[in-house]
């Protein structure tokens, strides 16, 4: 066993205040949605916080981005590109975690952080479809309702407000479902906290090879 360097701290700011602002983000999203059933705010703030932390969290993702297109961390996000890798990469980590763990088996995935292999392939296209398809969208969708008026040509170029408010929403519904699963997935290290103190130290053990 030795301890691996597995996130830098850039890498551990940028996750936690993400995480800290997406629940904030869908809290007060939820208060938007249903005033008059939630009022443990009043709309008006509910729509003024929203946003700020919206804007947080865009600033934060774009440091995210940097890091991740000018460091070698980049690396983590290459995707397979042999789909039938990917399928058997992905099907062996379900059934994993769908079966085999609660039978004492085995992790199937190794991770090697000397050639950037951090990620199981279903985290991997996870976190690829999480940061480069379902953020992005949701960034894009908010600044458009952020500014209706201000938008008009492009939100009426992409089929008017009702499709960007239920983009907006539908990945809400993504997010809302992706949050207490993947909270639920980081627990299931050797110990239960093994990947929380990862992700708060940077540190984590790894098994030698032969072992
Ligand atoms: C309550 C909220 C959250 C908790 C408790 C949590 C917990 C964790 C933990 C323990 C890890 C490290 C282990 C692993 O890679 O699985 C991790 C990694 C990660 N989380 Fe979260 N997370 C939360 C919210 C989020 C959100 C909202 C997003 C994205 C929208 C996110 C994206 C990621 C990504 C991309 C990684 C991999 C980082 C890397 O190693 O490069 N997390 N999370």
């Amino acid at each position: 066993m030795h301890r691996v360097y597995l996130h830098p701290l850039a890498l551990r700011i940028w996750h936690w205040t993400n995480a800290i602002g997406f629940i904030l983000l869908v809290l007060t999203g939820l208060q938007i949605r249903y005033v008059g059933v939630i009022n443990l705010v009043s709309f008006r703030t509910a729509v003024l916080v929203h946003a700020w932390i919206g804007f947080v969290v865009t600033a934060n993702f774009f440091l995210w981005l940097f890091f991740h297109l000018f460091t070698d961390q980049g690396r983590n996000y290459f995707a397979e590109l042999n789909p039938v890798k990917l399928f058997q990469g992905c099907w062996r980590q379900l059934v994993y975690y769908s079966s085999g763990i609660f039978k004492g088996a085995p992790n199937p995935f190794r991770q090697n952080i000397a050639k950037h292999i951090k990620f199981n392939p279903l985290q991997g296209l996870t976190y690829q479809m999480v940061m480069l398809a379902f953020l992005p969208l949701q960034i894009v969708t908010g600044i458009l309702l952020w500014d209706l008026a201000g938008f008009a040509p492009i939100v009426q170029f992409l089929g008017g407000v009702r499709v960007i408010d239920t983009v907006h929403v539908l990945i809400f519904i993504v997010f809302v479902l992706y949050i207490p699963l993947h909270a639920y997935l980081a627990m299931l290290g050797r110990t239960t906290f093994e990947h929380y103190k990862a992700m708060l130290t940077g540190w984590e053990d790894e098994d030698d090879p032969a072992e």
